[in-house]
């Protein structure tokens, strides 16, 4: 058994990651060591190699990724270096430290025609080259790791750091009085606060200090909206008018196709990790707060 001290969280400067780093003050018994891609090249193997031969870890906890799911679709070798090639090494490398690894995957790897919540064993079906190299990514690590691997699936991410749905609505009501938002994606949002903390709660939980058999967890908010109902719930909680219209997927065509229902079912980590998860409604008012007083 390892106790977990040093702990590695890779891609620092994204939105999870920048969340740890929010967030580890809390968490000071803990060596937390950051990488940004310019320390730690996920598209360069000799990068990651060089970068292992001189530093090692208790955990790793990888938050890089290639997550421009649009652009993906015309750099495919690229997101599968980053999200599954490098996710392989990374694996490799931590089995061979010894050190625990929790990887962070997606909602993707699903096609979205159910009408229940994801459990961890339902059918993968990825619609396209992001959900498609997350899967493989997910594989490797499972192939490679029979035991301390955790890959956390997740969905709709957003936070007060880098690029996200809810900056980008409030980006859009600054110019314009109405926006026209799809309704028929349905998911759950997820503040990569409440993220991050779940997994530092994880981390602390005895059954992950001790060796387990690798293995899948779902995590998201609680509750359900679509990206319409979650428009709308941004400009409410915000004071900001601007009309939000409904419309459907085929009316706003994108490159990669993404699933109509993103719901996971949570009730494993929650069970296992005896975690308690926040409503996506209040954890967004949390966030809105936050970019609030950033602004001021
Ligand atoms: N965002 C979502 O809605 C969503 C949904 C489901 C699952 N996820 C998963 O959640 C995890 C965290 O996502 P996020 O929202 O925090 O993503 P993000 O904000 O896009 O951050 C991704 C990070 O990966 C880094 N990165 C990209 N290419 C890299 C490379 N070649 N080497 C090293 N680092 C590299 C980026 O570096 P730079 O800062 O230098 O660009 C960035 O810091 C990812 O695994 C993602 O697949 C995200």
């Amino acid at each position: 058994m390892t106790e977990v001290n040093a702990i590695l969280v890779t891609g620092s400067n994204g939105q999870l990651g920048q969340s740890f780093k929010k967030i580890a003050k809390d968490y000071n018994n803990y060596d937390i060591i950051f990488a940004t891609r310019g320390e730690l090249d996920l598209s360069d193997n000799n990068s990651i190699s060089n970068y292992f031969q001189q530093n090692s870890f208790d955990l790793i906890i990888n938050c890089a990724a290639h997550t421009a799911v649009d652009k993906a679709e015309s750099e495919s070798e690229l997101a599968d270096t980053i999200n599954h090639l490098a996710v392989e090494q990374l694996a490799e490398i931590a089995k061979q430290q010894q050190a625990k690894l929790i990887h962070i995957s997606t909602d993707y790897v699903f096609n979205g025609q159910q009408y229940r919540p994801y459990i961890e064993t339902d059918d993968v079906a990825p619609q396209g080259v992001y959900g498609l190299t997350k899967l493989k990514g997910e594989q490797a690590v499972l192939r490679i790791m029979e035991n301390n691997a955790l890959i956390l699936r997740t969905s709709w991410v957003y936070s007060e750091f880098g690029n996200n749905f809810v900056k980008t609505m409030l980006r859009l009501a600054n110019d314009r009085d109405s926006l026209n938002v799809i309704f028929d994606q349905v998911g759950t949002p997820t503040y990569a606060t409440d993220l991050a903390q779940a997994i530092m709660t994880i981390v602390q939980n005895e059954a992950f200090q001790q060796n387990f058999s690798s293995e899948l967890v779902h995590y998201s908010n609680e509750g359900v909206c679509s990206w319409y109902d979650f428009a709308k719930t941004i400009f409410e909680l915000s004071g900001i008018t601007c009309d939000v219209s409904p419309i459907e997927t085929k009316d706003y065509p994108t490159p990669a196709t993404r699933p109509h229902y993103s719901l996971l079912n949570k009730a494993k980590i929650k069970q296992r990790y005896d975690l308690t998860i926040p409503y996506w409604k209040d954890s967004l008012q949390h966030c809105l707060s936050v970019l609030q007083e950033n602004s001021e």
